[in-house]
């Protein structure tokens, strides 16, 4: 069912931890999508609510609070209020933005909860776990250090080894030792509450793959990324197990107290968390005297969540699985989850302190929000991971931000003041002039403006499939027909002469201007508040301005009339100087650490390997290399070094076993564009058919990365 069908919106974007500031890669993963999407909803007179707030609880925050000697009340106070108002600057426009400490958050937490126990949903079970005696506390998995199992990493979390990237699991560590007393842990048994999630495996393969839930069909999984449904099916095969939802804490929510054996537990954060949007939500009813109820309880409410990919599975399997044990509430249409912003070709990194920081970026370079939500929304990670980087920031602002759109503007504006007087003129409609779209069309007014219309609909297609990238292209091929619109008609030459076909350009580009300022205002929020003001037109009220523009455009209708004065020309954008980017390279690269290497132990002596025996080139033609994308992968069972990757070629989709898994996670490798030979005979590896080769560099240590071609490349062509 397309969500247009819906009578409503519910909109939320991941409750970011609030033990840091923002930065790029956490608005171009969901914040910057999910407000373009609501932007443009309410422009099309929808209803929506768009719910988001911090995630309080956790490890983030409690180590958070160690490293900087405070509490970890004081971190999620100081953090919270400084994400609120980086969101706020940036135009980031939610309804609510709330806090999971708030009273009202852990009473629906513990309801929940209340409510999967009493159904039957948790088994209690007695495991071993770390505790450490010195500090008199059990140990979460980040708190837990060892040595990597896999590349002797002498300083691996709990949970992952951030060396080799490996997940791990505490009992997998060679020394464990606490992160909080460097005491050596000892096992101790503890009773959790696990959540039966491998009861929920059958029907979630079934709605994730099918968008069907006992005969209703609920989503089209075809409008689902690629990635997502990669990732979800990947952890599908692996087989979904029982998941413990408490934990040995005392920062969180309470396991609801009148239950046995609750003393000392607090809810897992990756329970409590999602629960956030339900809490934002009561939150936002109760202040404004509304209904919570029928944003999570009907089936008239589409609910997407915007997220980044690290969080697809407990958005898409357990948080789903929780809501529907619980019984009363709807499920998720869609997960559009973006993959991950590099920054200057380097996996961004806040403990190396490599990241531009948001409030950073808004202190140093005011009024340049915009801005910065072109470029990212231009490069936004939503098949593959990008790359964000100050001159790409510089050459977006000054060429299409600048040069095209704010060029437009401007010309149109001076024009409209040069030949009468800031008033708009009145045009005849049967006047002929060039069509901005192409110079060899003479169009009549209702005809462009009929065409302009289609452009704005083709824009807004193109957000409802959550192709943020496409939408802004087309947004900027509006802006330049208007400017092909001047070029070809020239308005300028001989206005005396041919006075009725210049009125009737210059109407047409006042037209054009207009609908820019609608459909910039998802993307571009203040300069669409700006130029609205410079057309002497009412700000918006974000509520079906454009839909009622399209629908007069569809008819041939004007939305400026002849008469209508408007504002003296001023410039929509200004440049971004050399001296400023140049700033901002120089800090980044000040303030980061560097990459940890072993710099201090003598370089070793690399031998190469020596370069095999000359062949012609007709033996290498017969190699068929083609770019792919790996849409699925798992690992393979009792084979440590194997993933089985899905392979999509283009016109068609093969399945390759890779000797990668000791180097990559079947999640890191999702949506990664690769190499293939195409040409190479099949060949089976543990029973498993591989029709394939991906091409793999190797260094000296046997460190393995993939061969990739540019950012976007197509597939299924060949490589030379
Ligand atoms: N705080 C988590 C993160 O930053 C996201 C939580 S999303 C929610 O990765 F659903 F749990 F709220
Ligand atoms: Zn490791």
């Amino acid at each position: 069912m397309p969500t247009s069908a819906k009578k409503r919106y519910l909109v939320t974007a991941a409750l970011p931890y609030a033990n840091g500031p923002l930065h790029l890669g956490h608005l171009a993963g969901a914040y910057l999508p999910a407000d373009v999407y609501v932007r443009y909803l309410r422009l099309m007179g929808r209803e929506v609510l768009f719910v988001c707030g911090s995630d309080e609880h956790g490890a983030a925050i409690t180590m958070r609070a160690r490293k900087e000697g405070v509490s970890p009340r004081e971190i999620v106070d100081k953090y919270h209020v400084l994400i609120r108002d980086t969101f706020q600057k940036l135009g980031i426009a939610f309804d609510i933005y709330h806090r999971t400490s708030a009273p009202l958050h852990h009473q629906t937490s513990q309801d929940i909860f209340r409510k999967l126990l009493e159904k039957g949903h948790f088994e209690e079970r007695e495991t071993e776990q770390y505790y450490d005696e010195a500090a008199g506390q059990f140990l979460a998995d980040r708190y837990i250090l060892g040595t990597c199992p896999v590349c002797e990493n002498p300083d691996a979390y709990g949970d992952q080894c951030e060396k080799c990237g490996t997940s791990l699991s505490p009992d997998q560590l060679l020394q464990p030792r606490s992160a909080l007393s460097g005491a050596t842990p000892v096992k101790r048994p503890t009773t959790h509450w696990y959540f039966k999630l491998n009861e929920h495996e059958a029907w979630l393969r079934e709605w994730i793959n099918t968008g069907r839930l006992e005969g209703k069909v609920l989503h089209d999984p075809a409008t689902w990324k690629a990635h997502v449904l990669g990732q979800c099916n990947s952890w599908l095969d692996q087989g979904l197990q029982p998941r413990a939802m408490t934990r040995d804490l005392d920062w969180g929510v309470d396991v609801p107290p009148e239950i046995p054996r609750s003393e000392g537990k607090k809810l897992y954060v990756w329970l409590d968390a999602p629960i956030g949007y339900i809490s934002a939500t009561k939150q936002w009813a109760a202040d404004h005297r509304e209904n919570w109820e029928r944003f999570w309880k009907s089936e008239d409410t589409a609910l997407i969540h915007f997220i980044g990919k690290d969080n697809i599975v407990f958005h898409c399997l357990i948080f789903p699985a929780i809501l529907r044990a619980h019984g009363e509430f709807i499920l998720p249409v869609n997960v559009p989850a973006n993959q991950f912003l590099n920054l200057e070709g380097a996996k961004l990194s806040t403990s190396r302190n490599w990241a531009v920081w948001a409030h950073e970026y808004m202190e140093e370079l005011p009024g340049r929000e915009d801005d910065l939500r072109y470029n990212l929304i231009k490069n936004m990670p939503e098949q593959r991971d990008s790359d964000f980087t100050w001159k790409g920031l510089q050459e977006t602002t000054n060429t299409e931000l600048v040069g095209n759109l704010g060029g437009f503007i401007q010309r149109v504006f001076v024009l409209v003041h040069k030949n009468y007087g800031g008033l708009v003129p009145q045009a005849r409609p049967e006047q002929v002039f060039r069509s901005g779209w192409n110079a060899e069309q003479e169009v009549t007014l209702d005809r462009e403006l009929f065409a302009l219309a289609k452009k704005l609909e083709e824009m807004g297609a193109e957000i409802e499939r959550f192709q943020f990238r496409e939408a802004l292209r087309v947004l900027m091929e509006i802006s330049s027909a208007g400017n092909a619109l001047l070029q070809f008609n020239e308005p300028w030459k001989a206005a005396q002469e041919r006075a009725e076909e210049v009125k009737a350009v210059l109407f047409a580009a006042i037209q054009y201007a207009v609908a820019l300022s609608a459909a910039m205002r998802p993307f571009l929020p203040f300069a669409a508040a700006r130029l609205r003001a410079q057309l002497n037109l009412p700000a918006f009220e974000d509520d079906g301005e454009l839909v009622a523009l399209i629908n007069d455009l569809l008819e041939g209708n004007a939305v400026l009339w002849p008469d209508h004065p408007i504002g003296p020309p001023e410039h929509l954008f200004s440049r971004l100087s050399d001296e400023v980017i140049a700033a901002q390279m120089q800090k980044l690269r000040a303030a980061a650490s560097p990459v940890q290497t072993d710099a201090a132990a003598p370089a070793p002596s690399v031998e190469y390997p020596p370069v095999k025996e000359t062949i012609p080139y007709e033996v290498f033609a017969q190699l068929d290399l083609r770019v792919a994308t790996i849409v699925g992968a798992e690992k393979v069972e009792k084979a440590d070094k194997l993933l089985r990757l899905t392979v999509d070629l283009g016109f068609e989709t093969r399945t390759i076993v890779a000797g990668i898994a000791q180097h990559y996670t079947p999640e890191e490798v999702i949506g990664r564009q690769v190499v293939v030979v195409a040409n190479l005979a099949p060949r089976k590896m543990r029973g498993i058919e591989s029709q394939g080769m991906v091409l793999m560099a190797e260094d000296a240590q046997g460190r393995l990365c993939f061969v990739r071609p540019d950012e976007g490349w197509p597939v299924g062509f060949g490589v030379r």
